[in-house]
């Protein structure tokens, strides 16, 4: 059956809604008809995006502010997901830290494991049962340029995004024959604005503007990649440059080179 059309009983699922490019991806699954579930953190911006998206688009928004890093509160989103008819999951809230591990917060690296990689297999794994049952699906996972390659300076990040890269491109052959589609979105550097000069963060500052991908752009991207399960989307020329160095250049090679950009994202 492949990704199922909007119905008045399903709906998608988008974690990280609040900002960027989950933003992005859940308006453009509401312009498509779809009724969401969104999730993020901070319930009272995800609100009033919803009243946005259900003035424009005429669709159903349920609001949802979960920590996902907590194993509580992930559990209990799980069950929803588990009960739902869940059309397309998309799992793409995420975090990263820059610099040396040994000066960073352990506390906090362990939150970035929870939420960039544990809540990704535990959502995932609450989708599939009704998925399966119902003979169609998609998953669109977040992950990145950064999962393909050592990165000293951005160690549990790019283990995190390893994992989702390897996790839906895994998943993605086992379910071809379910009729459900898994599509990995592993973008370089993506934004939705610009921002104003004293705004700007060190990456802003670090990656020109010409290499920069709307978020917007990104998100129609990727849904066109889930309907036709594409096993990757990889948007703009940093991305594809950091893709192509990632999975052809010797890794001992690479981590170095990288470490070396990533340090100065670290402060150094
Ligand atoms: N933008 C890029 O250049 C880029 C490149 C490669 C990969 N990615 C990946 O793309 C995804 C989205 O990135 P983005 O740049 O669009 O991010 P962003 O603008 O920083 O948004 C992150 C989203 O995740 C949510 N979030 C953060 N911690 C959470 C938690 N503990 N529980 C629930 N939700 C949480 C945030 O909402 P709350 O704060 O309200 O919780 C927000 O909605 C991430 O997985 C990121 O690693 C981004």
């Amino acid at each position: 059956m492949a990704v199922p059309h909007p119905t008045a009983e399903n709906c998608a699922v988008v974690t990280g809604a609040s900002s960027g490019i989950g933003m992005a991806l859940a308006e453009d699954l509401a312009s498509r008809g779809y009724n969401l579930v969104t999730v993020a953190r901070r319930a009272e911006v995800l609100e009033e995006l919803a009243g946005g998206m259900r003035e424009k688009y005429g669709v159903n928004v349920d609001v949802r502010g979960v920590d996902l890093a907590d194993r509580g509160q992930r559990s209990k989103l799980a069950e929803e997901i588990a009960a739902r008819d869940v059309a397309i999951l998309c799992l793409n809230a995420g975090i990263a830290t820059f610099g040396p591990l040994e000066r960073l917060d352990p506390d906090y690296e362990r939150f970035i494991v929870d939420l960039n990689a544990v809540s990704v297999h535990d959502l995932a794994l609450a989708a599939l049962p009704g998925m399966i049952e119902r003979g169609g699906g998609g998953i669109l996972m977040t992950g990145s340029a950064a999962g393909n390659m050592p990165i000293p300076n951005n160690a549990t990040y790019a283990a995190s995004k390893a994992f989702v890269n390897s996790f839906s491109e895994s998943l993605r052959g086992e379910l071809k024959p379910r009729g459900i589609h898994v599509t990995l979105l592993a973008p370089g550097p993506v934004r939705l604005d610009a921002p104003e000069p004293e705004d700007a963060s060190l990456v802003d500052r670090l990656v020109p503007d010409f290499l920069w991908i709307d978020a917007r752009y990104t998100a129609r991207l990727s849904i066109d990649g889930l309907f036709r399960n594409k096993m990757r989307v990889v948007p703009g020329v940093l991305s594809k440059a950091m893709s192509a160095a990632g999975n052809y250049t010797p890794r001992g090679v690479m981590a170095p080179i990288v470490g070396g950009i990533y340090k100065k994202l670290g402060g150094e």
